[in-house]
């Protein structure tokens, strides 16, 4: 008996191999947004294991932290690599979930039977900007200190528990050494493995139903003899394959912001985030880095400062919701109408721009810009759900185009 009869026999590792990949049938028309899945996937394994080197050297104290990724930077041997492939890699993780959400809309991915993995989906990405705000911390700077600060006092707003719940997350009246050791543990023990139990999650749904694709046609309706999908191709090798190709396209864009670029002119670490914290000190310009910008600013263009909270909170969970706001039973944006084609680009282009909004001082002209583009952020999932009931879409092919 070979030894992988030996072991089959005990633990179902052929099954799984070919459940998961050899025999796995995926639709033979995927196109460039279908790599980006694989590489989150690349990611999030690049992020745990240089954070697992990061965490040998950094000393989560609030008297040590700053010092100890000094000493990461300048002493420990290839200690700079790791911290910038782990600081690019958490900018390499938005960037790609990003478009792996857009990708989601364009093809109407999160519709019926798929709504647990958009689901699922959502909860990874409330618990990534989770993960990357309490990582942003431990460097223990200026912008760790104070967009800590500016974050956390947000809870205040909230009526009755507010500042109890503040003080509660805090672990202190101010930030200081018991906040930032428990974002540690938080950071490098609670949320990934949240992360890797919702990704797990996200893949068996996945799995269970079938990858949809850029034309949006359901390929398990058409099978052979034998119950292939004729429009299905198995996983491994064909997609196996192809994947290396979008892995070497990133990590060729990988390099280059980690070689050249790692603080991204100031927009992926910033300069004040150089300068140890200093509670008695606020840095002039306070900003999030790049990927929450869009919901900062959205922060910002609210006076009241509840509602300002409220309308942030609401711009994350509408996106829960998109399963049910969009009414329309074609999927792929091939087919829609111009309408659903429009008011996603205005969705887009709002979401850019908000985040380029927040970035840029409070004055009172982008003010008015940051209101405009909240308004038409929230101005999609209400046309959306208005027009996608009786949308005037094109007609469906019954297999996929190539
Ligand atoms: C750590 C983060 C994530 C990882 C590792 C991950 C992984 C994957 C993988 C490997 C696939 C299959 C390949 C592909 O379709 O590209 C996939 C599909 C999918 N993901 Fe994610 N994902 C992540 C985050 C998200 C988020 C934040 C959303 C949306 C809120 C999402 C929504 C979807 C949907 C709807 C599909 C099915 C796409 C289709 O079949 O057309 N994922 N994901």
């Amino acid at each position: 008996m070979s030894l992988m009869n030996w072991i089959d026999d005990r633990f179902p590792a052929t099954k799984m191999w070919n459940d998961h990949l050899a025999k796995y049938y995926t639709p033979k028309n995927f196109n460039f947004w279908y790599f980006f899945g694989s590489l989150a996937l690349m990611v999030l394994v690049i992020q745990i294991i240089s954070g697992i080197f990061l965490t040998m050297h950094y000393k989560p104290d609030g008297a040590m932290a700053f010092a100890s990724v000094e000493y990461i930077m300048r002493d420990v041997p290839y200690g700079w690599l790791i911290r910038y492939i782990h600081s690019t890699g958490a900018t390499a993780f938005f960037v790609v979930v990003y478009l792996h959400m857009l990708r989601g809309m364009m093809y109407g991915s999160y519709k019926k039977p798929r709504e647990l993995i958009w689901l699922f989906g959502m909860f990874i990405y409330v618990a990534l900007m989770a993960e990357a705000f309490m990582g942003y911390l431990l460097p223990w700077g200026q912008m760790s200190y104070w967009g800590a600060q500016v974050i956390i006092s947000l809870f205040g707003a909230i009526p009755v528990i507010g500042d109890d719940l503040t003080l509660w997350i805090r672990g202190d009246f101010v930030i200081g050494d018991a906040t930032l050791n428990r974002f540690f543990a938080l950071h490098v023990i609670a949320l990934p493995f949240v992360l890797v139990f919702l990704v797990v999650a996200h893949i068996l749904a996945l799995h269970e139903v079938g990858s949809n694709n850029p034309d949006g046609v359901e390929i398990k309706k058409l099978k052979d003899a034998d119950g292939v999908p004729l429009d299905g191709i198995p996983f491994h090798p064909y997609y196996s394959v192809k994947d290396i190709v979008g892995v070497v396209v990133f990590l060729f864009f990988f390099s280059i912001v980690l070689f050249y670029f790692p603080d991204g002119g100031g927009y992926l670490l910033e300069h004040a985030n150089f300068i140890a914290s200093d509670p008695l000190k606020t840095p002039e310009h306070i900003a999030p880095v790049w990927y929450f910008t869009p919901f900062y600013a959205i922060l910002r263009a609210v006076p009241d400062k509840l509602m300002g909270v409220g309308t942030m909170g609401a711009a994350i969970v509408v996106l829960f919701f998109l399963p049910w706001i969009d009414r329309c039973k074609v999927k792929s944006i091939r087919y829609r109408s111009i309408v659903f084609k429009l008011n996603l680009l205005v969705f887009g282009v709002s979401f850019v721009v908000l985040g380029w909004l927040a970035m840029q001082p409070a004055t009172e002209i982008l003010t008015m810009f940051s209101r405009i583009f909240t308004f038409l952020y929230f101005a999609f999932f209400v046309v959306l759900f208005v027009t996608s009931k009786n949308e005037k879409t094109k007609p469906v092919p019954d297999r996929v185009t190539s």
